[in-house]
């Protein structure tokens, strides 16, 4: 399992402080939810903070970029330290635009992942499976954390595991979105190996929000 802070639901007041928790804990990717005010209504962080979160903490920057622009972001956080940018599939027109974005983030030597909203089909993203290094499951409506999870989410999961398990690849499963103690069991159960969890982290102890993830049972 790879647990994964959303810094989403930081205080930013206290940044270094936070991240220090999160290092301190048993989270080993940090993930940084880049939105653009368009793609989704929310509009969060620019590079500048991208960099100095990455310059202040040594775990895997795992760039989610909620823009409708990728091919414009993803450079640019690239260069700001993402070490894995993940764009969403909505934000592309056709099959060569998604191929393109996948050798766009590969050119640059970076893993690749593909997002979809709750409500795009799973399959719309299996044609990529060989291409891709992750799949990230939006487990709610993207634009805002502390949502409530929606259980549909895990035939999705179960759904893209078996077309993993069809690849020789080793596709990760990422869920994003109300991400808990209690959802967490169910969406490790379901497949996943990758848990981004932003207000369950940041709204109480992150040492021990982080462990109670990591103590969950994995099938
Ligand atoms: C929502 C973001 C999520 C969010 C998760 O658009 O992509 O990463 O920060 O927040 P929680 O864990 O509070 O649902
Ligand atoms: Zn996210």
């Amino acid at each position: 399992m790879i647990i994964a802070p959303s810094i989403l639901s930081m205080d930013f007041a206290r940044l270094s402080e936070q991240l220090e928790a999160v290092r301190a804990s048993k989270a080993t990717w940090l993930h940084v939810d880049v939105m653009d005010g368009h793609f989704v209504p929310n509009l969060t962080f620019g590079p500048d903070i991208v960099k100095t979160v990455r310059q202040n903490s040594p775990l895997f920057m795992d760039v989610h970029i909620m823009v409708s622009n990728p091919f414009r972001f993803a450079p640019v956080f690239i260069d700001a330290g993402a070490d894995l940018i993940t764009f969403h599939i909505e934000a592309c027109k056709n099959s060569s635009d998604v191929r393109e974005m996948i050798s766009l983030i590969h050119v640059h030597g970076k893993k690749v992942g593909i997002s979809l909203k709750p409500r795009t089909s799973i399959e719309a993203v299996f044609p990529y499976l060989d291409e891709i290094d992750l799949v990230l499951i939006m487990s709610v409506e993207p634009g805002f954390g502390g949502q409530a999870f929606q259980e549909a989410s895990l035939d999705r999961i179960r759904q893209l595991k078996r077309a993993i398990a069809r690849t020789d690849r080793e596709v990760l499963i990422e869920v994003d979105g109300g991400i808990n103690d209690q959802t967490a069991a169910k969406v490790l159960e379901a497949g996943a190996e990758v848990l981004v969890a932003g207000s369950y982290i940041f709204k109480q102890d992150i040492v021990s929000a982080v462990e109670s993830l990591w103590s969950i049972k994995q099938p």
